[in-house]
């Protein structure tokens, strides 16, 4: 009814407004003052004007509030949404940037890709692309477009992403004997927070009531889910690889490194062992380096 109602005041309106202008033209071509010139530009104003004029009150435009970054997950359906005003006999379609595919045209799916589908509700104003098993590579840019002439179009971008699981130190830490091993895992993009989060020590599951003691957990659960674990006054046997499993995201490692000040040479031979990258070779290198300068150890370097 709303809407019934404004369209009639907008149909008003326009009515009013097109007597007023050609009011105005007219009298222009009735002024004996400058009657050529004015009638020329009169007659200009009127063909210009109210020619634009009328073909953009009538022209079809896009609903600018449809969101324009969908976010999906990989093997959930997700919907690309287009809200077409006064579209009148013309036609909507989705079209896939990357190759120019056409997809859908007005309610049919054009694609003989099975995974994609037009939506649309006799009458309403929304015209949907909707992608039953998404994959990563469907992410990128579609365009919702209007058969005008030129066609008109309306750019969403889609990204779909997967369940992913870090840990902030990386693939490898190195801490000194006696202080706190700190590892945070933070598990994004599942279709819900994990139902649990799970740390081992090797093929051990990690119980912060373990008879090691001084081992605490702290999980967060949300749209992002963090764990992180907090191992004190580490020593020798705290090192290793340490996974955090979430329920419903793939695991993440990372291997600890507990360096011991009273032996630099067990040390050194455990970075010569593991099999490092070539810059954490240098870091563990240089720390032993470091290491080895420290008064306490007595060591000289050539003097
Ligand atoms: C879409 O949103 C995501 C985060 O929600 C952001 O990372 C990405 O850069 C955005 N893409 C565009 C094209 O705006
Ligand atoms: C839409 O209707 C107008 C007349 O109202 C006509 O000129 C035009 O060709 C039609 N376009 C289509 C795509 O049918
Ligand atoms: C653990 O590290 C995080 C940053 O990664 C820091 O915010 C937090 O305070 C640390 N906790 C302890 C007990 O060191």
């Amino acid at each position: 009814m709303g809407l019934t109602a404004s369209g009639t005041k907008t149909i008003l309106l326009v009515s009013v407004l097109h007597g007023c202008l050609f009011l105005i033209a007219g009298s222009g071509t009735e002024d004996p003052l400058d009657s050529s010139t004015m009638d020329i530009s009169s007659r200009r104003f009127r063909a210009e004007f109210l020619q634009e004029w009328q073909g953009s009150a009538d022209a079809p435009y896009f609903d600018a509030s449809t969101p324009r970054n969908i976010t999906g997950l990989v093997g959930h359906p997700v919907r690309l949404l287009c809200r077409v005003k006064n579209l009148q006999n013309r036609t909507v379609s989705w079209v896939r940037h990357r190759d120019i595919h056409l997809l859908t045209v007005g309610r049919y799916t054009y694609t003989s890709d099975q995974r994609f589908e037009a939506q649309h509700k006799p009458r309403s104003e929304e015209w949907a692309l909707r992608i039953r098993s998404p994959q990563r590579r469907d992410s990128g840019q579609y365009e919702c477009q209007i058969s005008t002439t030129p066609p008109i179009g309306h750019a969403v971008y889609l990204n779909i992403v997967e369940p992913e699981t870090t840990i902030s130190s990386g693939p490898e830490l190195f801490i000194q004997a006696g202080s706190t091993i700190n590892l945070t895992c933070t598990v994004r993009h599942t279709p819900e927070p994990p139902s649990s989060i799970t740390w081992t020590h090797g093929a051990q599951v990690i119980n912060f009531d373990s008879a090691r003691g001084g081992i605490s957990l702290v999980t967060e659960k949300g749209l992002k889910s963090t764990s992180r674990l907090l191992v004190q006054r580490a020593r020798g046997a705290d090192a290793g690889l340490y996974t955090c499993g979430p329920n419903n995201a793939p695991p993440s490692s990372t291997r600890v490194h507990v360096l011991s000040g009273e032996h630099p040479a067990a040390m050194q031979q455990g970075c010569a062992k593991s099999s490092l990258d070539r810059i954490t070779s240098i870091a563990c290198c240089l720390l032993s380096l470091y290491l080895l300068r420290k008064p306490s150890f007595n060591l000289h370097f050539g003097t």
